[in-house]
């Protein structure tokens, strides 16, 4: 059982077939919500959806592309209807493609501001139209999208995705704004995660020993680790935990704000 009640409370997550986005999942539905799986990945999203599932809690999967409009107003209208409302929009959804600046591949960008900003506007501007006063669920409630310590340091051979995770953090602070002055009754936050050992955090230290800029992945990890205040990476449930409080009652007064949840990385 969480700290923070979400009972009643309906939520969709992007990106929550594995990684932080299934221990988002698995966390709001501990603290009570109803909760969407929304991925490219259907069997692995489904195969999640069931498994939080079986503990009790109201659970579903959703095919989303989070880059498709069309993708995004279906799976909206499957949350309302099947969730039966709609409160809670977090915006996992996340690639990262690592290269040197002076090899840096045009697509590879192209496709990280697709999936990383072009993805999380399309939440936002859908989880608004539904859950403003005037949507299909109109009850207000909370976006939470993930933006990543990469928007507060500079880390080698991460440019392209470094610069899509701060224009995330932007937009966050622009929705907040535009939800508060509008009277939508929606916060809007976002989270900035250090390293977690997940299929991109273990992807990226392979990469930094793979561009010759560590040794190894090992000791690319240690590096992390030795920048890090509280001494070691980030967990998926501190990430979760994050994420379960912003869309909380506990964070009523919170909007607009980058919450870093990276042990002191970025300070
Ligand atoms: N792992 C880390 O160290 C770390 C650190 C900071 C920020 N983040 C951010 O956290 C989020 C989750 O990262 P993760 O480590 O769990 O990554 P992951 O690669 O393990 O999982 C990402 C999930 O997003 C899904 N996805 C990718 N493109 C999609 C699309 N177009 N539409 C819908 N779903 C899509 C994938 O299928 C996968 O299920 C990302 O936004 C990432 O940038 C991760």
């Amino acid at each position: 059982m969480s700290v923070f009640d979400l009972s009643g409370r309906k939520a969709l997550i992007t990106g929550g077939a594995r990684g932080l986005g299934a221990g988002m999942a698995e966390a709001l539905a501990n603290a009570g919500a109803a909760v969407m799986i929304g991925d490219l990945l259907e069997a692995e999203g489904k195969a999640t959806a069931d498994r939080i599932g079986s503990a009790g809690a109201t659970t579903g999967f959703v095919k989303l592309d989070v880059t498709n409009e069309g993708d995004w107003e279906s799976a909206v209208a499957a949350t309302v209807q099947e969730l039966g409302g709609l409160d809670i929009v977090v915006n996992n959804a996340g690639i990262e493609i690592s290269s040197l600046l002076v090899d840096i591949d045009p697509n590879d960008v192209r496709r990280m501001c697709e999936v990383n900003i072009l993805g999380t506007i399309l939440g936002v501007k859908h989880g608004m139209r539904a859950m403003r006063p005037e949507g299909a669920a109109g009850k207000g409630g909370a976006i939470i999208n993930v933006s990543s310590v990469a928007a507060t340091i500079a880390f080698p051979a991460i440019a392209g995705y470094s610069a899509t995770k701060s224009a995330v953090d932007r937009l966050t602070r622009v929705a907040a704004q535009e939800s508060g002055k509008l009277g939508y009754g929606i916060r809007v936050n976002c989270i900035y995660p250090g390293l977690v050992a997940t299929d991109m955090g273990l992807g990226l230290a392979s990469d930094m020993a793979r561009l010759g800029l560590w040794p190894s992945p090992e000791a690319a990890v240690g590096d992390v680790i030795g920048l890090t205040p509280l001494g070691r990476l980030g967990e998926i449930g501190d990430m979760a935990d994050a994420v379960v409080f912003l869309s909380s009652d506990a964070a009523r007064f919170i909007t607009g704000i980058g919450l870093p949840v990276d042990g002191g990385m970025g300070m």
